[in-house]
């Protein structure tokens, strides 16, 4: 202990070429210690170093960057008196994150469900999701009401699923170019009561998993509640860093890794054909679960909707792959209907679990999910459309009000995961929550507290007047004159 305060060590190592790789090409041209110190910060804050990760040793460090060890003494020295590193005798110099420097502001993400004391309701900006499509949510509704007494004449508990909901989860995969039988899925209350089941039944207290980073906030929370070591894959601009998630995956061997390959939550990325072969075979290599959430797969904006990630392993290697999704993204999220694929002996196991959490599932909402999956491929497009026009209402609001921010627009998703080239996400969420705009602060994605603090997640999921108008709030909060109080001091050598 520190100052009442637990001293965790390095739990991996950054090689000196690695980091040499993530470093910017004006550090790397001329290495300054101010410049070199101020890079390694960024990388921490922005998530792209993990916490607890252990630095090259400065003579390696120096040779591999072609500077002197002066330089590299520097600026481990900087970073250490500004709290970013920590070093011991034996252990090396790992990273970590100043004393006090942690998540500020509200921390669910769940919306702001309900008024301001004015009554206004605000602007929901916090969840990225969209209403029922009307229409197809009524015909649904049609088709389930004569069926329904034929079910209910029986007690109601399917632990498993409704089977002819089964089916149509299995032959969707199936036609999506992933071979599964019925008794390979568990349909449950969504794709998060899907990841903690799968959680619950594979990990024990103290286990280690890996996420991207950032990821989805509340899977973050579902593995936090379980008391699960979480170590990251950086995701960037650029995308997934798969050279240091190989070696995560090979120094810490954990037991799970959890990724959002499609359309990523919140970035929109879309992991690149050789990343998913390179995931597929390391976590074979390690013994590790891979989790893919598909929740998001079928929300492809500006590219076909990809292929399960499972489909790429060859025969008999995809055996420690668990797929999940849901009709959250595609249909409506009221409707807490999702699923899990993986061999039907683990499905087996997962329905034990599910029935200790909550017996089974809803029938009329099964009911109801079941013409609305058959009924996809069909209403899809004018979802897709809809997306695309407010992705670009959006676009146009954050250029009119804030043109200092930016953005890297992926091929999918419902988010836009917006820089806004200061770390005052907090400050900021906070501010336009007052304002009556809820959003998404970049700090709730990060595996660490108090990373991504330059960004907010920004949904295009409202119409195009809304969010103007909340762009326009949230600009107004930004532009205050008062100024945001940043959740990272700047260092004293940041000029
Ligand atoms: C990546 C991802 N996984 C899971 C979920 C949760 O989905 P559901 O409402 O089906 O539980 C979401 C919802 O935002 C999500 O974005």
């Amino acid at each position: 202990m520190a100052n009442g305060r637990v001293v965790q060590t390095a739990d991996r190592t950054l090689g000196s070429r690695q980091l040499a790789a993530l470093l910017p090409s004006e550090v790397l041209a001329r290495p300054g210690y101010r410049s070199l110190a101020d890079a390694v910060r960024t990388l921490i804050l922005d998530g792209r170093i993990a916490l607890r990760v252990r630095l090259p040793a400065e003579r390696e460090l120096a040779e591999a960057l072609g500077a002197s060890r002066a330089t590299v003494t520097g600026a481990y020295d900087l970073l250490r008196e500004s709290g970013y590193v920590r070093s011991r005798r034996g252990s090396g110099t790992w990273t970590e994150l100043p004393e006090g420097h942690g998540a500020v502001g509200a921390h669910l993400l769940l919306g702001s469900g309900g008024y301001q004391a004015d009554g206004d309701p605000g602007i929901d900006l916090a969840i990225a999701a969209l209403g029922a499509p009307e229409d197809s949510l009524t015909e649904a509704l049609a088709w389930a009401a004569p069926r329904l007494p034929g079910l209910a004449r029986s007690p109601g508990y399917h632990p498993f699923g409704l089977p002819d909901l089964r089916s149509a989860v299995a032959e969707r995969f199936t036609r999506r170019g992933l071979a599964t039988r019925p008794e390979q899925i568990l349909v449950t209350a969504g794709a998060q009561q899907a990841f903690s089941l799968v959680v619950s039944l594979l990990c024990g207290p103290g286990d280690r998993v890996v996420t991207e980073n950032p990821t989805y906030a509340n899977a973050l929370d579902a593995l936090r509640h379980a008391r699960l070591r979480t170590g990251s894959i950086a995701v960037s601009d650029a995308g997934w860093d798969m050279e240091i998630a190989e070696s995560t995956l090979r120094q810490t061997v954990p037991r799970l890794a959890y990724v959002v390959p499609d359309f990523h939550n919140p970035t929109g990325l879309l992991m690149p054909q050789e990343l998913r072969l390179r995931l597929l075979a390391a976590t074979r290599r390690t013994g590790t679960w891979l989790v893919v959430d598909e929740t998001i797969a079928d929300i492809a904006l500006d590219v076909p909707a990809p292929a399960p990630l499972a489909s790429l392993a060859p025969r008999g290697g995809a055996e420690h792959v668990v797929t999940i999704g849901s009709l959250s993204k595609t249909h409506w999220g009221g409707l807490r209907v999702g699923w899990v694929r993986a061999t039907a002996k683990m499905i087996t196991e997962l329905a034990a679990v599910k029935v200790a959490a909550d017996m089974t599932g809803s029938v009329l909402d099964q009911l109801v999910a079941q013409p609305l999956l058959e009924g996809l491929e069909r209403t899809l497009p004018a979802r897709l459309a809809q997306l695309r026009g407010q992705r670009e209402a959006l676009e146009r609001a954050l250029e009119r009000h804030t043109p200092e921010w930016s953005w890297e627009r992926g091929p999918g998703g419902l988010s836009l995961w917006v820089d806004l080239g200061e770390p005052v996400g907090s400050a900021l969420a906070e501010r336009a929550g007052a304002c009556g705009v809820h959003v998404g602060r970049g700090a709730r994605f990060g595996v660490d507290p108090g990373t991504f603090e330059h960004r907010l997640r920004i949904p295009y999921t409202l119409g195009p007047e809304l969010l103007d108008e909340a762009v326009r709030r949230l600009a107004a909060a930004f532009h205050d004159g008062v100024p945001l109080a940043p959740a990272v001091e700047r260092p004293h050598w940041v000029a």
